[in-house]
């Protein structure tokens, strides 16, 4: 019963409900000699990931350096946020937050519904479609492009890097190729935002200060890589959760159909039962830490199971229904704590014009395949579908 299992990757529910009820805290096997804390309960979830004794500056540990990564990109790589702890996280999440603002990402919203458009229009005179691979994979890369400022014409290879990347945890082949002409690409588009700044993302990021402090290269280059690689394929997961959960519930997609309105909360609900991001990113004890009764000990890695935690009775009446009208819906889809998303909003207004739109111009969209034949992605961090053939009339 391995919770990352082929058996949990295509349905990850009953799974996760036994080991809720066994014990708050499993040591499961993670890779080759590395095992791993997951915590399941809502509650402990909660805590945990607010709990400072659970380390995210990870950079020099074993979990890390065993990837094999040359130091250099490991660098490139893990000098971000999501990779620190206070006092350090609070200076680069203070000067990131000072740019990507509630303004800036409501200024992108129009950006947003061209790119949904233009995709959407890609569709005309084609009865069957992938949505992933033609809607809810392009629509949040073109966007992180257009929040960055990545020239149109870099596009494609920036789509390829992150594919590779994303593939491969290990520094092997490919992925090592990628993250390094990715890691030269940034540095240089870096070099020409400093010589020739524009209004995206990525020269307020450059100009960024906060009494004299200001983010260094290694740091810019690294908030890149995060910015797509946390911000790309959990949206993807959104939107293709989200219509999957439509799809195989007709009645509730004809509801929202009829009452637009509902959206919001019922984007709730997607986050919740298919979370985008099912565990949480790894952790470091520092010192042991107890959970009802179970001590995971201090030096272990640790992860929160999101998906878990967000299907616990403890928290959520009647969890295994999916009810897209549910209110006080307190999920964990984004995060707890310090480290909450930071681009939470921006993945709710993408969702918000990406169902929109396919909504209200595919009324007869339904399943070209049967939903129980679909291949979900293996892998510990994330929940989504590889495919998702769908007849548009
Ligand atoms: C952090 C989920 C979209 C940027 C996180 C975390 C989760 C998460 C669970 C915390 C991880 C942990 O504590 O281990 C999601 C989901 C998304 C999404 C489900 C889409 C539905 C985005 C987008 C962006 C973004 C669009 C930006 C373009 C970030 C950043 C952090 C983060 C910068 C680190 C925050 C910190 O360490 O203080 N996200 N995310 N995310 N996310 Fe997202």
């Amino acid at each position: 019963m391995h919770p990352f299992g082929p058996e949990a990757t295509s349905d990850p529910h009953p799974i996760n409900a036994r080991l809720r009820e066994d014990s708050p805290a499993h040591e499961i096997p993670l890779g080759p000699n590395l095992n791993a804390w997951l915590i399941t309960r809502y509650d402990d979830a909660r805590r945990a990931l607010n709990d400072p004794r659970l380390s995210k500056n990870i950079k020099d540990a074993p979990v890390r350096t065993s990837g094999g990564w040359p130091d250099d990109l490991r660098k490139a790589m893990d000098s971000h946020m999501l990779s620190a702890d206070p006092p350090n996280h609070t200076r680069l999440r203070k000067l990131v937050s000072s740019v990507f603002t509630a303004r800036r990402i409501a200024d992108l919203r129009p950006d947003v519904q061209r790119i949904s458009d233009e995709l959407l229009d890609g569709f005309a005179g084609r009865d069957e479609v992938d949505l992933i691979g033609e809607y809810a994979f392009p629509l949040p890369l073109q966007v992180i492009c257009e929040l960055l400022g990545v020239p149109i014409d870099d596009r494609d290879s920036f789509r390829t890097w992150s594919n590779t990347i994303i593939a491969s945890a290990l520094a092997q082949g490919d992925a090592l190729a990628a993250a390094t002409s990715m890691n030269d690409y940034v540095r240089e588009l870096i070099a020409r935002k400093r010589a020739e700044p524009d209004h995206a993302l990525l020269s307020g990021l450059i100009s960024a200060a906060d009494e004299g402090d200001r983010l260094s290269e290694d740091e810019l280059t690294s908030l890149v890589f995060l910015l797509l690689l946390a911000g790309h394929e959990t949206t993807v997961n959104l939107i293709g959760n989200g219509v999957y959960l439509l799809l195989s519930h007709p009645d509730r997609m004809a509801q929202l159909r009829a009452y637009p309105e509902q959206l919001s909360p019922a984007i709730e609900e997607f986050l919740r039962f298919e979370s985008p991001v099912k565990t949480s990113t790894i952790r470091m004890a520092t010192e042991p830490v107890e959970f009802d009764g179970v001590t995971v000990p201090a030096g272990a890695v640790v992860m929160i199971s999101l998906l878990s935690a967000n299907h616990d009775p403890a928290a959520f009446a009647d969890p295994e229904r999916f009810d897209p009208a549910r209110t006080d819906n307190q999920h964990l889809a984004f995060g707890h704590g310090i480290h909450y998303c930071l681009g939470a909003p921006l993945a709710r207004l993408e969702g918000q014009i990406a169902f929109t739109g396919l909504l209200e111009r595919f009324p007869k969209l339904r399943a070209a395949q049967p939903l129980d034949e679909l291949a979900w992605r293996p892998g510990a961090l994330l929940r989504g579908l590889d495919r998702l053939p769908v007849m548009l009339h």
